[in-house]
């Protein structure tokens, strides 16, 4: 990938200003301010629309930035950044009195990720300090996934935007907390428990998402996310086409639908479909119809397509705030 020495050195300026930078990650593009400064983390949830008590993810170059970052760094902690950093896990720890507490939405942990790509390692590196990068959206809706979806959103005084192509992962980040007795996988992604798990030598459990009105310890297990403006619905592979009705847009991996239904096809693959799945339904969400339909994968055989399932089910579910 090219990209200019001039844009890192112009972003890294603007964050050191208290200004809001989007980078671009391999999973979806964050909104960028220095995690040290207070006025600038506030602005970035006024940007979003963010409730308070939603905690950030803090972004690092490596391992050693993120030691900074909390009261002790344990031994699985080392192991899962040996395994996995850069890359689509955020690992959760008692945070450092250095980290403000409007980061961690009041809370006593701060979630750490180095992310894997070039253009953001780069940047992190200029600024020298950690990052607060929430996904680059307004609350509730979907993730951006190219620098189009993110431009346009706020006006350029407020969000410099950096171009650093499409994510290749498609979806937000593996949250596991380290901060209880055991490993604890808060929001789902590419990395599976399963993969967590091999690498601790030790089991770990996943918390199911909670009902409206639960506890916010993690923004991503709201319900209603990741939602487009039309109302969507998944249903199993043998209703699609009951569903569909003309003038309706669906996405499918198998169905044949008629032409008077606009369909938008994935491949059956989970790391492939999650990789396009925000921009097609960005799409859908563009031609307006009455409804989408989405065909729900079948996720017997990879571990994966649970974190797929997560976000369309999110995105299908009843909007609580509207
Ligand atoms: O892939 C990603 O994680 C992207 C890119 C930009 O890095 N970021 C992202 O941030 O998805 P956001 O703010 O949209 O989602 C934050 C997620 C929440 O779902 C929550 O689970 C978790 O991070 N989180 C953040 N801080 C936490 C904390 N202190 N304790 C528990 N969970 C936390
Ligand atoms: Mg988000």
């Amino acid at each position: 990938m090219i990209f200019a020495a001039s844009d890192i050195v112009l972003a890294a300026a603007r964050l050191r200003e208290g200004g809001v930078v989007a980078f671009p990650t391999e999973t979806v593009y964050g909104l960028g301010a220095d995690a040290f400064n207070e006025a600038s983390v506030r602005h970035v949830f006024e940007l979003k629309g963010r409730p308070s008590n939603n905690p950030l993810i803090v972004h690092i170059a490596d391992a050693a930035g993120a030691r900074r970052c909390v009261q002790a760094w344990p031994a699985a902690a080392a192991t899962l950044a040996d395994a996995f950093w850069p890359g689509p896990l955020s690992i959760v720890l008692p945070k450092h009195a250095s980290i403000p507490e409007i980061v961690t939405g009041g809370g006593p942990n701060v979630a750490l990720r180095s992310p894997d790509h070039p253009l953001t390692l780069a940047l992190l590196r200029a600024f020298g300090g950690p990052l607060v990068g929430p996904s680059a959206n307004r609350s509730g809706s979907v993730s951006p996934t190219t620098a189009a979806h993110v431009r346009g959103v706020w006006p350029l005084a407020d969000v410099l935007v950096l171009d650093g192509g499409p994510c290749r992962i498609g979806i937000e980040s593996t949250v596991v907390s380290l901060a209880g007795a055991e490993p604890k996988v808060l929001r789902p992604g590419m990395i599976t428990p399963h993969d967590i798990a091999r690498v601790l030598g030790r089991g770990v459990t996943f918390e199911a998402p909670a009902p409206d009105g639960g506890p916010l310890d993690s923004p991503g297990r709201l319900v209603s996310h990741y939602a487009p403006a039309a109302r969507a619905l998944l249903v199993e592979n043998t209703d699609v086409a009951a569903a569909a009705r003309p003038g309706c847009v669906a996405i499918v991996i198998r169905c044949e639908l008629p032409p008077d239904v606009t369909t938008l096809r994935l491949p059956d693959d989970a790391p492939a479909y999650a990789a396009a799945l925000y921009d097609t339904l960005r799409r859908a969400d563009g031609l307006s119809p009455p409804l989408i339909v989405i065909e729900r994968p079948d996720d017997s055989q990879d571990q994966r397509w649970a974190a797929v399932l997560d976000r369309l089910s999110r995105a299908c579910a009843p909007r609580v705030t509207g």
